[in-house]
């Protein structure tokens, strides 16, 4: 049994009915044992019980749960830092998608990087992450297009998920594009996805959740629907990448097929918030995107107030967002999406772990809850993510073990 003591700032980030209450408790104490928080609260009240116990000092710095990052593109071959340079120059992102760059373009070095070259490349990142205070990360695949490649990003995933600390939930994201060899005959590639693709990964468990890029360029309502209705009947949840570059009637159509979340939004329309605030679909807010796109940021205000949970992540991937840093994605989420720090702490905690499906078991400091803690040099939560800085992780617990002591 451990007992940290002389919290500064705890969060415990319980689920609520708003996403405004992070649950702060100022000079606060938590203990955990075996894996799992066992009390939270004011140090006044730490039953005596407990103060016997292996204790550590937490010097009046923030305790918060274990970041989860519920959006990346985690596992890819190759960077494009070229068509950054490129978008700086005035390339919009779609033109250089469609001269052959952009997703097509990482496609072919995932397909020619091997499963190791592609492993230890994650592994770094979610090193990174670890550091960060991030323990849970959404991973999606979706840059091979075809059954090998696509199967080869899931076991990075599945692999990496036993022999690292970070928690691991894939995505297959086989309709990301259709790939150049199906340009002439997408209805095969959809064929191709819904009648191989999605039965193998569902019978190997290799995902929990099938997600469709619905865009132009990308994939049509009426195909995405078709891919995820029969993902549904897989098992999978379901995700969408909805209304990124325009408004495409993306997020009305994840509500309508009850996802658990939809992503982007940066161009939904009302119709489409009111839609998912009905159907409990969680935004996943991708504040990164916006900032390198250059694009609008999502309105947060407009879906919270709509009664829409907001999830703050990074969407780690080489075009788009080549940034996993998920806190400045939540300093960003506060300037750009007018969402108060502890709103935005809820997004990358409770809300989070709701998009992947796992809010009673993360992203909550509660008795019962796994014990995912980082330890944060600042002394409030709003302090933190006012005061940016590179790293201001000190510390980090998962599921009770420390893999970075505090100093
Ligand atoms: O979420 N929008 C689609 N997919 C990614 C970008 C992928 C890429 O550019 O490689 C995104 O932004
Ligand atoms: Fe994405």
């Amino acid at each position: 049994m451990t007992v940290l003591q002389n919290i500064g700032q705890l969060a415990t980030c319980a689920a609520g009915s708003t996403q405004q209450d992070a649950g702060l408790i100022n000079d606060a104490a938590l203990v955990f044992e075996d894996g799992k928080i066992v009390w939270t609260g004011s140090a006044e009240q730490l039953p005596d019980s407990f103060t016997s116990h292996d204790s550590v000092d937490c010097h009046q710095k923030l305790v918060i749960p274990g970041l989860i990052d519920c959006h990346t593109h985690l596992c890819f071959g190759g960077w494009r830092g070229d068509e950054f340079e490129m978008r700086l120059q005035g390339h919009s992102y779609q033109e250089i998608a469609a001269a052959g760059g952009g997703i097509r373009s990482t496609v072919a070095s995932t397909r020619s990087d091997t499963l190791g070259q592609l492993k230890e490349k994650a592994l770094e990142t979610l090193k990174g992450m670890l550091d960060l205070g991030v323990t849970s990360v959404e991973c999606k695949s979706g840059y091979g297009l075809e059954q090998a490649t696509e199967l080869k990003q899931l076991q990075v995933y599945h692999q990496l998920d036993e022999q690292q600390p970070v928690d691991l939930v894939p995505t297959f994201l086989g309709a990301h594009m259709v790939p150049e060899e199906y340009q002439q005959n997408r209805e095969d590639y959809i064929r191709l996805l819904c009648n191989e693709l999605i039965p193998v990964i569902a019978k190997q468990k290799l995902a929990l959740f099938c997600d469709v890029f619905v865009e132009k360029g990308a994939f049509k309502l009426a195909e995405a629907k078709q891919i995820l209705e029969t993902a549904r009947r897989y098992g999978l949840g379901l995700k969408v990448h909805a209304d990124q570059l325009s408004n495409g009637g993306g997020a009305h159509l994840a509500a309508k097929l009850n996802a658990v979340s939809a992503e982007h939004l940066e161009y939904a329309d009302k119709r489409g918030i009111s839609a998912m605030a009905d159907a409990g679909t969680v935004a996943v807010s991708l504040p990164l995107a916006s900032l390198y796109l250059r694009e609008p940021y999502m309105r947060a205000r407009e879906m919270i107030a709509a009664g829409v949970k907001v999830a703050v992540a990074t969407d780690f991937n080489p075009g788009s967002a080549p940034s996993y840093h998920l806190p400045l994605a939540m300093t960003l989420a506060c300037i750009n999406q007018q969402m108060t720090p502890q709103e935005v702490l809820m997004g990358a905690t409770t809300i989070a772990a709701r998009a992947i499906l796992a809010e009673h078991r993360v992203g909550s400091l509660l008795p019962g809850f796994d014990a995912d803690i980082a330890i944060i040099d600042a002394p409030s939560v709003n302090h933190w993510l006012y005061h940016f800085r590179a790293n201001a992780c000190e510390a980090v617990i998962k599921s009770g073990h420390w893999q970075r002591k505090l100093n």
